[in-house]
């Protein structure tokens, strides 16, 4: 049974959206996922998924990206709206900001992220990891609510540790502007079932070795002060995204 059309994945601070949403736990071949909030607004059913989980208790790389994934797509989700804390890279950002980004690289050491590990050997096309109409919306609604980087290039890190100066100043040579520690596991594992994904990031901190040492503290407080307008954007966001789908994430080609 289609239960949910959209889905939204976040950290802390999202979960005021979707209070009165019944919340469920999805069997799937990879074990349960988190708790997923389902419900109904502006017309659209919905559904949440705190990516750490409900108490925030599970780090990013012991995350299981795959039951997350799976039990939207057994739901009935074909969108996905992910938000994500990230430390810029480029000097030109600065906390508080937001960015949507355009294009990802994936420095993620030792998680399962396919859902295509046995026969047929499956390689899907991932030239545009973020679905380029989900994009346009939330840049779109960004801009009438303030300043937003409308590119960028996502470096997903293994973590949980933050990065060391050398690994920041790499990836800045490499042509990286945003660093964070989920994006990538989730945009692949989307696309690899047909699911539209983009990110609504926010910078939290600048990237290791271009001010201060980094504390979580930070990345908190600045979470906290950002947090009504991800919201605002959010719900503006859900509420005009074409009711079908002008892109080519789901084609067949692309899995
Ligand atoms: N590095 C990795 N992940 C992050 C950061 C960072 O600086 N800030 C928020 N998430």
């Amino acid at each position: 049974m289609k239960r949910a059309e959209v889905a939204v994945i976040g950290g802390t601070g999202l979960e005021d959206l979707f209070k009165d949403f019944e919340v469920i736990n999805v069997g799937t071949p990879f074990g349960f996922s988190y708790a997923i909030f389902i419900g109904e607004a502006k017309g659209r059913k919905i559904a949440f998924l705190p990516r750490h989980g409900r108490k925030h208790d599970v780090p990013p790389h012991k995350v299981n990206y795959r039951a997350n994934i799976y039990a939207l797509h057994k739901i009935g989700v074909e969108r996905i709206i992910a938000t994500n804390a990230v430390g810029a890279i480029n000097l030109n950002f600065k906390p508080g900001d937001l960015v949507v980004p355009h294009d990802l690289v994936d420095f993620t050491k030792q998680r399962q992220q396919t859902f295509y590990d046995q026969a047929p050997v499956t390689h899907i096309d991932f030239t545009e990891p973020y679905c380029p109409e989900i994009r346009r919306v939330l840049i779109k609604v960004a801009k009438e609510t303030g300043v937003v980087h409308d590119s960028a290039v996502y470096v997903c890190t293994e973590g949980p540790r933050f990065e060391t100066p050398a690994e920041i100043r790499m990836f800045r040579t490499l042509g990286c502007d945003i660093v964070g520690m989920t994006g990538s596991s989730e945009a692949v594992l989307a696309r690899e079932l047909g699911i539209c994904y983009a990110a609504l990031c926010f910078v939290s901190n600048m990237a290791a070795g271009i001010s201060g040492k980094l504390k979580y503290d930070e990345v908190m407080n600045v979470s906290k002060s950002v947090m009504p307008r991800i919201q605002k954007i959010i719900s503006e966001s859900i509420e005009r995204l074409p009711k079908t789908k002008g892109c080519e994430c789901s084609l067949p080609t692309n899995r």
